[in-house]
């Protein structure tokens, strides 16, 4: 299986909006593999579609120790957003070595489609929460950096600009400290 490229911020195709799975068919069911390979190779906890250059509304997702349970949403919803907040240092794999603390609900309940194209609903709590609204956002076209100040936002944007410039930027992926990274 072939990974395939991440986008990085402040590639203008990652503010596309994605667009809703019409039918959970055999190619939907391809890109999610795809897309857990490439999450895993980068060793990410979380990867959206359009972050994969692929505007659906998919999401892989694995917080776990031993990096084996894996969570698809496809089409994913916030039905409920806690009013409590948690503030957690993100990283993404689009905005590779950085990390920066960002609140956001605490708990929420969503919604989402199983392979067989059935609507299932669930809480999360924690990191995975926290996972989850980041990965949703992808797929609205936002970044955790647009939730940060805009002179932080402008700092990430030039280092990385000067980075890729370098070719320096894929030895920043793989840095130690990657386990937040989504
Ligand atoms: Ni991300």
């Amino acid at each position: 299986m072939n990974k395939l490229e991440v986008l990085h911020f402040p590639d203008k195709r990652l503010r596309k909006v994605a667009e809703p799975i019409k039918k959970v068919d055999q190619g939907v069911k391809d890109i999610i593999e795809q897309m857990f390979f490439t999450m895993y190779e980068e060793k990410g906890i979380g990867l959206a579609a359009t972050q994969v250059n692929i505007h659906k509304r998919i999401i892989v997702i694995d917080v776990s120790e031993k990096k084996d349970e894996k969570i698809f949403l496809i089409n994913p919803e916030i039905l409920f957003l806690s009013e409590d907040n948690d503030e957690m240092e993100e990283g993404c794999l689009s905005v590779p070595g950085f990390y920066e603390t960002v609140s956001r609900p605490k708990n929420i309940k969503v919604s989402s489609l199983n392979l067989d194209g059935d609507l299932f609903e669930f809480e999360a709590n924690g990191l995975l929460s926290t996972c989850i609204q980041h990965e949703i956002d992808h797929l609205n076209g936002k970044l955790f950096v647009d939730h940060i100040s805009k002179l932080k936002k402008s700092r990430i944007e030039k280092k990385i600009t000067k980075l890729k410039k370098e070719g320096a930027l894929a030895s920043r992926a793989s840095a130690p400290n990657y386990k937040s990274a989504t």
